[in-house]
């Protein structure tokens, strides 16, 4: 059994409550209900427990986590520990005193997602009347109160023409950094994927954009590049390897490898406060069904990457493979690399379904 070192960080999904109702939303398709959520006693206890277990940053998130009334009292717990906070947020929630508060509470770093460079798709994606403009006058909060700002860019057919835009508007709300992520079929998008799926040539046009503004904009903005799993030749590193970086808390208190787990259906998940976070981290079952790389079967067994790329994303191998033990899809040496990249072709060709938009009931009728 391959033995885990201390965790990097904790991604605290604090509930699933959102304003927003994004079709490609990254929490599962049973959504949990506020009477499910963990109590402020509880997240002040995984705040002392994740620091004694070393981890090093915690990723506030949702759900919208600022529909929390105690985000404040949740963030100066991790930061009294030292715990680097970052806030993951829709930015439509809060009002200027919030952001200053959040910020005397002690947290580190705001990542703001934006559904559409241009009001019209923000709306489109979100559902949030007057979301757009919400969003940028947050983003001056945020800059106001001293804290350092990332633009989350989740992208997919319908704002991939948009990517220049997108960079402009990083740099017109002074962000310091902008992630432009193509968005990842598992749960909500994985229902939606042929609404969001873009075609090979705008992925391609879109790669020359970044390429050219990272050399313009070197030392000015930081721009991420998440890649299209499905047109790609070799896959992501998914969380960094299984059970290896980071640890994952439903808002009801399940702990989770990845933000997707629930969707393999043969694991078992413990929960907090039940159990303590060392137990689960170094005990669970689930995390340890796909850590190191004693669980891997060929092509990845004997492939020199298997350190780099751990074999891929396990949810993506079960969401397109029906086993998540598989060599992830995205691999060009995986046997189902073919039947991804056809998946891709034909579906973006194909006009765009509507989409089924995240809301309580929606994804598990
Ligand atoms: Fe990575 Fe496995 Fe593909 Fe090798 S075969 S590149 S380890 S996914
Ligand atoms: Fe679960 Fe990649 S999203 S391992």
């Amino acid at each position: 059994m391959t033995i885990p070192g201390p965790p990097i960080g904790l991604l605290a999904e604090l509930t699933h409550r959102c304003p927003l109702q994004c079709p490609y939303c990254s929490n599962p398709k049973a959504l949990l209900k506020a009477n499910t959520e963990l109590s402020t006693e509880t997240w002040l206890e995984i705040a002392d427990q994740a620091a004694d277990l070393g981890a090093l940053q915690v990723h506030l998130s949702g759900g919208e986590p600022t529909l929390r009334t105690d985000l404040a009292e949740i963030i100066a717990g991790f930061a009294r520990r030292g715990v680097y906070t970052n806030l993951i947020t829709a930015g439509v929630s809060l009002d200027r005193d919030g952001v200053a508060r959040l910020a005397t509470a002690g947290l580190d770093h705001v990542q703001l997602s934006i559904q559409g460079a241009r009001a019209e798709t923000t709306e489109l994606i979100g559902r949030f009347k007057g979301g757009h403009e919400r969003k940028c006058t947050f983003a001056g909060w945020v800059r106001e109160a001293g804290l350092p700002l990332t633009i989350n860019a989740p992208i997919h057919r319908h704002n991939i023409g948009e990517v220049a835009e997108f960079i402009d508007l990083a740099l017109a709300l002074d962000a310091d950094r902008l992630e432009i992520a193509n968005v990842q079929y598992y749960g909500w998008a994985y229902l939606n994927r042929g609404a969001l799926m873009p075609e090979r040539d705008a992925v391609a046009r879109q790669v020359d954009i970044v390429e050219a503004a990272r050399e313009r904009l070197a030392g000015v903005l930081t721009i991420d590049f998440v890649t299209p799993d499905y047109y790609a030749d070799y896959p992501k590193p998914c969380m960094g390897g299984w059970g290896a970086d980071v640890i994952t808390i439903s808002p009801d208190g399940t702990v989770l490898p990845c933000h997707a787990a629930m969707t393999i259906p043969d694991l078992e998940f413990e929960r907090v406060p039940q159990k303590t976070l060392a137990e689960i981290w170094t005990g669970s079952s689930a995390f340890n069904r796909f850590r190191g790389t004693e669980w891997m079967a060929e092509p990845c067994r004997s492939c020199p990457r298997k350190e780099l790329d751990f074999g891929g994303c396990r949810c993506q191998a079960m969401a397109v493979t029906g086993d998540a033990a598989n060599t992830d899809p995205a691999c060009i040496l995986s046997p189902h690399h073919d039947m991804m990249a056809e998946i891709a072709e034909a579906e973006s060709r194909t006009t765009a379904p509507d989409f089924i938009y995240r809301r309580i009931g929606a994804g598990t009728a």
